[in-house]
């Protein structure tokens, strides 16, 4: 049975439950699901910060019970030395989720619950959508997030399901594997919550040291200068200039500048008519690696 978590954690959780396998999940879950309530599913791998916090309030505006899932999924990570370095801070997650709602649910499995002992993931074939940009520079990766995400869609048994755009590329994934494997749960894409220097708010933005946190900054200020130019310079010179603005900050390395049509995600050459455009940029600084993405021309 769940505990309630108040001594470990303080007043401010006082009422939250800490669930850890899918079992106890439906135990608690059964009446709001018999009533037919609305279950709103935020999944997160941990170390929240606002961006996670503001997926958990629109939840909560959303849905009638809030399950936010902690879990640092092992199969997404293509790089095991990413894997450890990934922080982990329960506590202090709970203290924050504790802050914005006592009446959440905190699901957060031990990783032999959703794997057994065959820590894998299934093959997906999502086509175009997983073999640019993250999914061609980390082979793996979105296989490991359909599987947890599935795995995480089958335990909470979500009506609605909330992610970050900042994670542009996997919210198309899971909206593909949500209609390839007929899921039935409506994903609701939350905006990027940036920090006051425009750096897009990313757990692993913990790794960085406070001068690396304010020069990061500059990945979305190259973003911000590819939109305004979008209308008027060639796909081309943008590249050509993002890449050179790089190579001269050398604090980063640029792991990819990519301009993509969306949804479908086809990286493209030259503008189309009627179509939408989207910027990418993965890149390194302090050897964190740290995407964001822009829309061109909404
Ligand atoms: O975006 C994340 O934090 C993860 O990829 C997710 C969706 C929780 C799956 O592990």
């Amino acid at each position: 049975m769940y505990k309630p978590i108040c001594s470990i954690f303080g007043p401010l959780a006082l009422l939250m439950k800490l669930i850890k396998t899918t079992a106890e999940l439906n135990l608690v879950l059964a009446q709001a699901r018999k009533s037919k309530k609305k279950i709103g599913l935020v999944p997160t791998m941990g170390a929240l910060h606002e961006g996670h916090l503001n997926l958990v309030k629109r939840a909560l505006f959303k849905s009638d019970v809030v399950i936010v899932s902690i879990f640092v999924n092992p199969t997404q990570f293509n790089d095991q030395a990413d894997l450890n370095a990934y922080p982990r801070t329960l506590e202090k997650d709970i203290v924050r989720l504790g802050e914005i709602s006592s009446a959440l649910i905190v699901f957060h499995p031990e990783v032999e619950e959703f794997y057994g002992d065959q820590l894998k993931a299934k093959s997906f074939d999502f086509k175009q959508l997983d073999s640019v940009m993250e999914g061609a520079h980390r082979p793996g990766h979105f296989d490991g997030v359909a599987t947890v995400v599935e795995l995480l869609f089958k335990s909470t048994k979500p009506n609605i399901a909330f992610f970050g755009e900042k994670d542009y590329q996997q919210t198309l994934i899971v909206k593909q594997l949500v209609k390839q494997k007929r899921l039935g749960i409506s994903i609701e894409v939350c905006p990027t919550i940036r920090e006051a220097n425009g750096l897009a708010q990313s757990s692993r933005n913990e790794r960085l040291s406070s001068q690396a946190r304010s020069k990061a900054a500059f990945i979305y200020e190259q973003l911000l200068w590819v939109k305004r130019r979008f209308s008027t310079a060639s796909f081309e010179r943008l590249r050509y200039a993002v890449t050179d603005s790089f190579a001269e900050a050398t604090d980063f390395e640029l792991e990819y500048f990519e301009i993509a049509q969306v949804p479908e995600l086809t990286l493209s050459l030259e503008r189309k008519k009627n179509t939408k455009y989207r910027a990418f940029i993965a890149a390194r600084i302090e050897g964190v690696r740290l995407i964001d993405s822009i829309a061109l021309n909404e």
